[in-house]
């Protein structure tokens, strides 16, 4: 069978397109990365992309000053001429326009280092850590015109242990982050997922019923 054709929009470090990579290796993975694009030229992203032998593009919203159709455009354009079915946003640091979303609708997805609805935006380690939660976690969502809005496809949650700093924090949420995006990306891509009344329908998921994450532990 076709694998689905995905285009990684990253503009730093690309752990998470590297967790794709590393899944996409497998040729039984149902997706594999057509187009690594970047709005920035030194984005490490990129060099891991060259690694794997996976084509690179570059377009710097630099180049398009006030000009946010030019430099979607310019996206678009790349993504179409790559076949790129299903865009994966990975720390990819530009909001996009309700008309780049709109035409790609239901064919964008994120990854957001927080439970959503909670602590959309930026710092989000942080601010759980201010807000004393127990419990953080990471969602890989489709993308809407509104920041970090949009369907859940996947969560993980993680403990907030006692001594941790941000650091520590991101450290433990960044791990799960590497197994729920390629985890997203192959219930896609088998055609499990579905969007119903903006809330996401997995068919023939195997949910852990019992599973329950207590911090502290009884
Ligand atoms: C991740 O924490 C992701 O959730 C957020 O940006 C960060 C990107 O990290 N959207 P990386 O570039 O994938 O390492």
């Amino acid at each position: 069978m076709a694998r689905l054709k995905l285009g990684v929009l990253v503009s730093g470090r690309g752990s998470n397109l590297q967790a794709l990579i590393d899944a996409a290796a497998d040729p039984a993975f149902p997706a594999e990365i057509a187009l690594v694009l970047s709005n920035k030229a030194d984005a490490y992203g990129l060099e891991r992309a060259r690694q794997a032998g996976i084509a690179t593009a570059v377009v710097s919203h630099r180049d398009f000053p006030g000009d946010k159709a030019g430099f979607e455009a310019a996206m678009d354009a790349h993504l179409d001429a790559a076949g790129v079915e299903l865009v994966c946003l990975a720390g990819f640091m530009r909001l996009l326009s309700p008309e780049f979303v709109e035409r790609r609708r239901d064919r964008v997805i994120n990854i957001h280092p927080s439970l959503l609805p909670s602590f959309k935006g930026l710092d989000t380690h942080e601010r759980a850590l201010q807000a004393g939660v127990r419990v953080h976690g990471c969602t890989v969502h489709y993308v809407r015109a509104e920041m970090d809005v949009g369907p859940i496809v996947v969560q993980a949650a993680v403990p907030v242990l006692p001594g941790d700093d941000a650091h520590a924090l991101a450290d433990r949420v960044l791990a799960a982050e590497h197994r729920i995006y390629p985890l997203a990306v192959r219930l896609i891509a088998e055609g499990r997922v579905r969007v119903e009344d903006e809330r996401v329908v997995v068919e023939g998921h195997a949910p852990d019923t019992a599973a329950v994450l207590l911090n502290p532990a009884p």
